[in-house]
């Protein structure tokens, strides 16, 4: 039998540990996991002894498309998540159109099958909509629904009262529901007070955006979610009370995970000072405390999910927040560089390779009921893989990313631990520093299939 690929000579991170072992590839998927002789292929691909990662599943993505394709789209979206390790993302529904009918999602898909290079799936929008939109949507493969408490996506946000609604018809669909918690009172009255203040320097954004906001709002979300039995997925966390709550609700027994990103494991406030805009993101960056309390939970299991956060602007609108930080969006260009940062980390030994590949693949994978299809290596898995060199020292630079926006807040950030090759379904599609995969390869990927 002569089979399509084998990778040879990797060290495999596998779900019961790390293996030495070839992957045997055929017709997109993992048909074999051995130790000894290997059949013959078409391809061989050497992985010289470096580790072999699943792919990642980044479960937080905006990739602007439709509406705002200046700031990124699928292709050039893609592009940067396949250079970042990442085979499969999950878009955001504040896109404009929003996310939040079956028209507007078809629209996505029909995008996406154009131009992405990795697989893609997407999250609806559970704002003020009626309750047989939320439904439509779920029959139409959404794999998740995002609500914002604050009004920053007026489509998306939704009031106390609906999110009790919503999170009961979702929990139906047996869907999860992301959260994007902070509370709309307490930030707007920040914002006003930093006005009359005459505050707009950087850090403003941190102190009159406080934690209490998110620390209130994650609480609130917890019990709006108890009335039903929804999954609450928080996003973004960043904050050590809002962690202690989570954890106090999950040892009651509610079904409640958290997610965190580089931006709040790597970054924190003083950095808004050197930065300035280009740190500008939501909820805001915080202390070295909480960073302290955001790997501890990270590693024992309390949050279980890292995701990127992608949510890119042009430089152009960023450099507005100079003068006056309130002026400049929150969002920043991530996607590429989180797997970096995050090997960095296991060099710097403040997570396993292991519990990286549980945080950033196989959880969130779980998470969007893509598994075992995806964010693992298993006999009948997509063949979607990431070899890493734990030895490859890197230094980002904004110019030399693939996302189209060349900014980023970790510009000149140097690091050990580099992505070599990415493969989504048997075919690679990043070697090298060079994105080889084309615009149109990437599948839409769905909990209904
Ligand atoms: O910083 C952020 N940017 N936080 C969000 O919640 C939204 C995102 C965006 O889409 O720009
Ligand atoms: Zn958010
Ligand atoms: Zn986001």
């Amino acid at each position: 039998m002569v089979v399509d690929c084998v990778v040879k000579n990797g060290r495999i991170i596998l779900p019961t540990g790390i293996t030495d072992a070839s992957l045997i590839i055929d017709k997109g998927i993992i048909i074999g996991i051995i130790k000894s002789s290997e059949p013959k292929a078409d391809k061989i691909i050497d992985a010289k002894g470096n580790y072999v990662l699943p792919g990642m599943v980044d479960t937080h993505v905006h990739l602007r498309d439709p509406g705002n394709t200046e700031r990124e789209n699928f292709e050039s979206g893609t592009r940067a998540a396949a250079a970042g390790g990442v085979t499969t993302i999950i878009d955001m529904p504040n896109t404009v159109p929003a996310t939040v009918t079956v028209k507007a999602l078809e629209e996505k898909k029909r995008i996406a099958s154009k131009k992405a290079l990795v697989d893609y799936g997407f999250i609806g929008g559970a704002g003020e909509v009626p309750e047989e939109d939320l439904r439509h949507l779920a029959k139409a493969g959404v794999t998740a629904f995002k609500s914002f408490m604050i009004a920053r996506f007026k489509e998306l946000a939704a009031s106390d009262y609906r999110l009790i609604k919503n999170f009961e018809v979702i929990s139906d669909e047996n869907l999860p529901c992301m959260i994007h918690a902070e509370n709309q009172n307490i930030v707007e009255k920040g914002m006003e007070e930093a006005k009359l203040l005459g505050r707009h320097d950087a850090i403003a954004h941190c102190e009159f955006r406080p934690a209490i906001a998110e620390i209130e709002a994650t609480m609130r979300s917890i019990i709006l979610a108890r009335q039903s039995e929804v999954h609450l997925h928080i996003c973004h966390m960043t904050v050590a009370e809002a962690v202690d709550i989570l954890e106090l609700a999950q040892s009651e027994g509610q079904d409640v995970s958290g997610e965190t990103s580089t931006n709040y494991l790597i970054l924190n406030e003083e950095i808004m000072k050197e930065k300035g805009p280009y740190a500008k993101v939501d909820p805001p960056l915080r202390k070295p405390e909480d960073q302290i309390r955001l790997w501890e939970a990270l590693n024992d299991g309390i949050i279980n999910i890292l995701a990127s956060d992608h949510a890119p602007y042009t430089k152009e609108e960023k450099e507005k927040g100079w003068d006056n930080i309130f002026d400049a969006p929150s969002g920043g260009v991530v996607i590429e560089t989180s797997l970096p940062l995050m090997l960095n980390s296991v060099n710097e030994g403040k997570i396993s390779l292991e519990r990286l590949c549980e945080v950033f693949s196989a959880n969130p994978a779980i998470l969007n009921s893509l598994y075992p299809k995806k964010g693992t290596m298993q006999l009948g898995s997509d063949a979607d893989l990431v070899i890493v060199d734990l030895d490859k020292k890197f230094k980002i630079q904004g110019e030399k990313l693939k996302s189209i926006q060349k900014i980023t807040a970790y510009e000149g950030m140097t690091g050990i631990g580099f992505p070599i090759l990415t493969m989504v379904r048997g075919n690679t599609i990043y070697e090298e520093d060079q994105v080889v995969g084309k615009p149109g390869y990437g599948k839409f990927v769905s909990p209904l299939e």
